[in-house]
């Protein structure tokens, strides 16, 4: 049996290279003959979690789609008939709500993942300016796939967030307008949201993904070490002239991200079926009741993905500057392969100031988000959220600065293969 398989596959496969032989080099470029370290750790498991999450969202999205109806007058009660009366409609939607949530938690480790090694440095700066694309791009559908239920907190998120626009000289009225497609949220705006979040958004997503791998394929993964395989010596038992501290993909690292994944799904599943909403972060709590433009919510204030963003925007007490400081917050990261001065790449060989930074930039992004996550009416808050604001800022800003004064330890010839 398992004979007439093996046989019947390569029959399959060798009909269709007879036909596209194109394909074959395309696979082995990127899958048999991708040699990657030998060195990755946990943190290297998180930019395939991306794609399975990915993944999630877009089956499940098309399932939601089916009974979602996207009209301010029946979109709530839809997403209700869904967890009450489609079969399996509660798990398909929880599916999607907890995988948005993860995403962004699998994005946040997969980028500091970057921050820690160093791979935007040169030759992966590609490879950064496009994760940086696909963090904007799920923002955005993750911003416009919250409105949708049209509950009270997708109203007033969406209230808020679109007259932000209102802050930019000239132009800013007309634009929230011409966003919203009237003057409050509405089902001009619920409509627009429902298209770009369901068909545009995810076409932009898909592509920028394919790009970010076909980027870092061409110059190869970076690694723990952040020393280059490329330039190491070579010759392993698959190819004569591959990295000597290269493995192939495939195989190896398809088999080991599977462990990864398994206990991924795991954990996912623990939070799909036994705490779906996490205690209001993962859905909240205003938005089990359906959005009503004559009563505003004590509390507006986004998904936890974006609290760090909005404390900075709140903490400012100048509308355009908040504006300001929140896109600021976004586009400096853009810079980072620039604004790095270090001849090398992973913390491991940098000194104790790189290593304090990392830990000051965690701390400041969690806490801000703390913060975002509150009311905003405690002004010692408020005083904290402006210093931690300022730490963010001035990380980046003189990161040209101390990313050269701080002393690197030599680097190893081959890579290692201990914490
Ligand atoms: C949908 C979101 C994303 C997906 C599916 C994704 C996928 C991947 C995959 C599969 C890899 C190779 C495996 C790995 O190194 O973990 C990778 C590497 C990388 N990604 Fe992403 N990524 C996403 C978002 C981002 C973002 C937002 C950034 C940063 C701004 C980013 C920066 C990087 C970098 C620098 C590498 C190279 C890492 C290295 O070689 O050390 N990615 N990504």
């Amino acid at each position: 049996m398992a004979n007439f398989i093996t046989r019947g596959a390569t029959t399959a496969w060798d009909w269709v290279n007879a036909r596209a032989p194109g394909m074959m080099p395309v696979y082995r470029k990127h899958m048999s003959e991708y040699y990657a370290p030998k060195n990755f750790n946990v943190w290297y498991y998180f930019g395939v979690l991306a794609m399975v999450v990915l993944v999630n969202q877009i089956l499940t999205g098309i399932f939601l789609t089916m009974h979602y109806k996207p009209s301010a007058a029946e979109a709530f009660a839809s997403v209700e008939y869904i967890m009450r009366d489609v079969e399996w409609g509660w798990l398909i939607r929880y599916m999607h709500s907890t995988g948005a949530s993860l995403f962004f938690i699998v994005v946040y480790i997969h980028m500091f993942r970057g921050l820690m090694y160093g791979s935007y440095q040169k030759p992966r700066e590609l490879v950064w300016i496009i994760g940086m694309l696909i963090y904007l791009v799920l923002m955005a559908e993750a911003f416009m796939g919250y409105v949708l239920p049209w509950g009270q907190m997708s109203f007033w998120g969406a209230k808020v967030i679109i007259s932000l626009f209102g802050a930019i000289p000239v132009i800013g009225g007309g634009l929230t307008e011409w966003i919203m497609g009237d003057y409050l949220p509405s089902d001009a705006t619920l409509g627009r949201f429902f298209a770009l979040h369901v068909i545009a958004l995810p076409l932009v997503l898909l592509l920028l993904v394919v790009l970010h791998i076909g980027a870092l394929h061409e110059v190869g993964s970076n690694n723990p070490d952040g020393i280059d395989i490329k330039q190491g010596p070579k010759g392993n038992r698959w190819s004569p002239t591959a990295p000597a501290d290269g493995i192939p993909f495939h195989p190896y690292y398809t088999v080991h991200d599977l462990v990864g994944i398994g206990f991924f799904l795991i954990i996912a599943a623990f939070i799909i079926f036994f705490a779906p909403a996490f205690g209001g972060w993962f859905l909240e709590h205003d938005n089990f009741t359906e959005a009503n433009r004559l009563v505003t919510p004590e509390h507006i204030k986004p998904v936890w993905y974006y609290t760090p963003f909005y404390a900075m925007l709140r903490v400012v007490p100048d509308k355009l500057g908040g504006v300001l400081v929140m896109f600021g917050a976004i586009a400096i990261l853009f810079l980072v392969p620039w604004l790095d001065r270090s001849k090398v790449r992973s913390h491991r060989y940098r000194g104790w100031i790189t290593k304090l930074m990392l830990a000051l930039l965690a701390i400041s992004f969690i806490w801000l988000g703390k913060i975002g996550a509150g009311p905003g009416t405690d002004p010692v808050e408020t005083i904290i959220g402006r210093i931690l604001t300022a730490v963010y800022f001035l990380i980046f800003l003189t990161m040209p600065i101390w990313t050269k004064l701080d002393k690197t330890k030599p680097l190893p010839e081959r890579v290692t293969t201990h914490e």
